[in-house]
């Protein structure tokens, strides 16, 4: 019997150091200390045993069920740990990984001109002045020596708003000119100024869009003159176009802001669908300009026996297509991601004149 007992003993510690998961581990103590397992069964046994077998036996069978109650215990604990080691193993997060790229987005090139722009215009003494989209006509049109029913309102398009209670019609400004007079309106000169920002008229088609962009300038101090006009433009338009050397045209035009007035033509070659500025044999038109009309100035208070300046209004839109190469003017403003890719700037890479613009 003792024997029996020894070898069962041997036989389920044996199976117990063998067992390799929690679920074989359960299954040995269901068959030896469940209800119907082999060491409950020799326990059920000391009942039917006389006084003296009991005494015996009672000991060695209580001791071989603490005992493999103890094994098996154990095993538990070693498996457990076991299982959480390969776990955690399993679900390491290696925090030395480089992080998964989550693009910054890039700048529009509409924005990244603006400042290219703005950065050349501020090497040159030019601070930045703004305006509201909202115009009142004063200064949209009258001011800009622009008066009710002159033909030149009929060929800007304009948007206008319902009128106010007082009766006043505010308009989506037609053009950055506006800020011209605001800007003589509010500072003494000299006034060196340039105002980017949004413009609308009521056209579109590939070359016009009923929102576009465009960067007036004004100079306006005592001495001031064409020579001074010319200058300007042919630094800016050197720096922007990253160029050694452009050859304008002036045309003589009309604005009725200006007198003289001129717009500006740069010399260009188109080859192989490209436009190459600064020599060539073609001229690509690129900004108006002039020396401010003695009306504007008296609109603005300033005596045009002693201030004089000149002005300039140029398309942003038709710059950016021009410098990078984009041909259809709408998708400027289709918000397609994968266009913005393509030609968009890096968020961190501001353009400035001695790091380069673009
Ligand atoms: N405002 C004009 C336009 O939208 C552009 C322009 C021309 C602006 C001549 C000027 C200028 O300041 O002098 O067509």
């Amino acid at each position: 019997m003792q024997q029996d007992i020894e070898n069962l003993k041997n036989e389920i510690t044996a199976a117990i150091a063998a067992s390799d998961s929690l679920d074989s581990l359960e299954e040995i103590r269901i068959s030896s200390l469940g209800k119907k397992g082999s060491v409950s069964g020799l326990m059920k046994g000391l009942g039917g045993m006389s006084p003296e077998e009991r005494k015996e036996m009672g000991p060695i069978l209580n001791a071989l069920k603490t005992d493999i109650a103890n094994e098996i215990g154990a095993r538990k604990n070693t498996l457990e740990a076991a299982a959480l080691e390969a776990r955690l193993l399993e679900e390491t997060i290696d925090v030395t990984l480089p992080p998964r790229e989550r693009p910054l987005g890039s700048i529009h090139p509409i924005s990244q001109v603006m400042d290219e722009i703005a950065e050349i215009f501020s090497g040159l003494g030019f601070a930045v002045a703004e305006g509201p989209d909202l115009e009142t006509d004063f200064y949209n049109f009258t001011a800009l020596n622009i008066p009710e029913e002159h033909p030149a309102r009929q060929m800007h398009d304009t948007f206008y708003l319902k009128p106010d209670e007082n009766g006043e019609r505010k308009v989506l400004r037609t053009h950055t000119s506006p800020v011209q007079i605001r800007t003589m309106i509010n500072q003494e000169p000299p006034i060196r100024i340039i105002a980017p920002g949004r413009t609308y008229r009521s056209d579109s088609d590939a070359t016009h869009t009923p929102m576009f962009h465009q960067v007036e300038g004004l100079v306006i101090d005592k001495d001031t003159h064409l020579g001074h006009l010319k200058g300007t433009l042919e630094a800016f338009l050197k720096a922007f176009f990253e160029v050694d050397a452009v050859t304008l045209r002036l045309r003589p035009s009309y604005f009725p802001f200006t007198e003289p007035s001129m717009e500006v033509d740069v010399q260009c070659s188109f080859e192989g669908g490209t436009v190459k500025i600064g020599d060539g044999n073609d001229w690509l038109e690129v900004l108006g300009s002039g020396m401010v009309h003695r009306k504007v100035l008296e609109a603005c208070d300033l005596d045009p026996n002693v201030y004089q300046g000149f002005a300039f209004g140029c398309g942003i839109d038709r710059l950016a297509m021009l410098k990078y190469g984009m041909n259809d003017l709408r998708a400027f403003f289709d918000s397609d991601l994968r266009w913005l890719r393509h030609y968009g700037f890096s968020a961190l890479n501001l353009p400035t004149l001695a790091g380069g613009l673009s």
